[in-house]
């Protein structure tokens, strides 16, 4: 990947952010620049093309910005050579606890992606191809973490996708590390209060095991100081 390839495409996917104000521009700025998950998940290939994608706790909506425009600048034919291709999704679903977040995703980008206010713990996930859930589930109780695993089981087919992303309990330092700045950013974001619930990577496949899914590991914190684990699940 060229670093024309990577400012071309991290500006197009921030640039309907303009309309959603500073913080929603300069926070997906930030946030595409820094977090090595975003290319990751194009140069990996983790995302299957497919009608319909759903994430839970999707934030301002980056992430359908993002595979937006790479299937984009893939069409045209701006891509790397030795990339898979870029997703083709079809219906990009969000679902998002804050307002302020959906706002800013809705404003952002229009028809192109749907985006709700709504609790992962409670919403009607309905019917999916593939389910992305980067970040979310360490801030829901570990009853709850299950039982949204069990229903975002039930919405897809068997074959189908879950890819998520959680911090290793057992990391040690960079573990600590990665808390910290979560909790500041989470404060940041109007959240009142702190509270996570964390687990080992192998208590995170233990329980995508128990709930229906095959599950492996891809570590995607390279360059960072961070230690995160994509987990990349199989419903079976
Ligand atoms: C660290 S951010 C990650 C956002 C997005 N997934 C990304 O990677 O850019 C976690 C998001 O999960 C949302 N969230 C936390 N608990 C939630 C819940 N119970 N239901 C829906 N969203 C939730 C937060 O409001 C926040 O936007």
């Amino acid at each position: 990947m060229t670093a024309h390839f990577r400012r071309t495409l991290i500006d197009r996917a921030t640039q309907p952010y303009r309309s959603a104000g500073h913080f929603a521009w300069h926070f997906a700025r930030g946030k595409l620049r820094g977090d090595p998950v975003f290319f990751g998940l194009l140069e990996h290939g983790l995302i299957p093309d497919c009608a319909r994608l759903i994430d839970l706790g999707c934030g301002q909506g980056l992430l359908a910005s993002w595979l937006l425009e790479a299937r984009a600048l893939y069409e045209s034919g701006n891509w790397p050579a030795h990339w898979p291709a870029a997703p083709k999704v079809e219906n990009f679903w969000g679902l998002e606890l804050m307002s302020k977040d959906v706002d800013r995703a809705r404003t952002a980008l229009g028809d192109r992606a749907q985006f709700e206010l709504g609790d992962i713990r409670t919403a009607d996930l309905g019917h999916t191809d593939a389910a992305i859930i980067l970040d979310v589930l360490h801030y829901i109780g570990y009853d709850e973490q299950e039982d949204v695993l069990r229903r975002v089981r039930a919405a897809l087919p068997t074959g189908g996708t879950l890819i998520t992303r959680i911090g290793d309990a057992a990391g040690g330092l960079p573990f600590y590390f990665s808390n910290w700045v979560d909790r500041a950013t989470f404060l940041l974001r109007g959240h009142r209060s702190y509270k996570v619930y964390c687990r080992t990577l192998n208590e995170w496949l233990e329980i995508l095991k128990r709930n229906g899914f095959e599950a492996a590991p891809l570590p995607m914190h390279k360059g960072t100081p961070f230690i995160s684990v994509m987990l990349v699940a199989k419903a079976i």
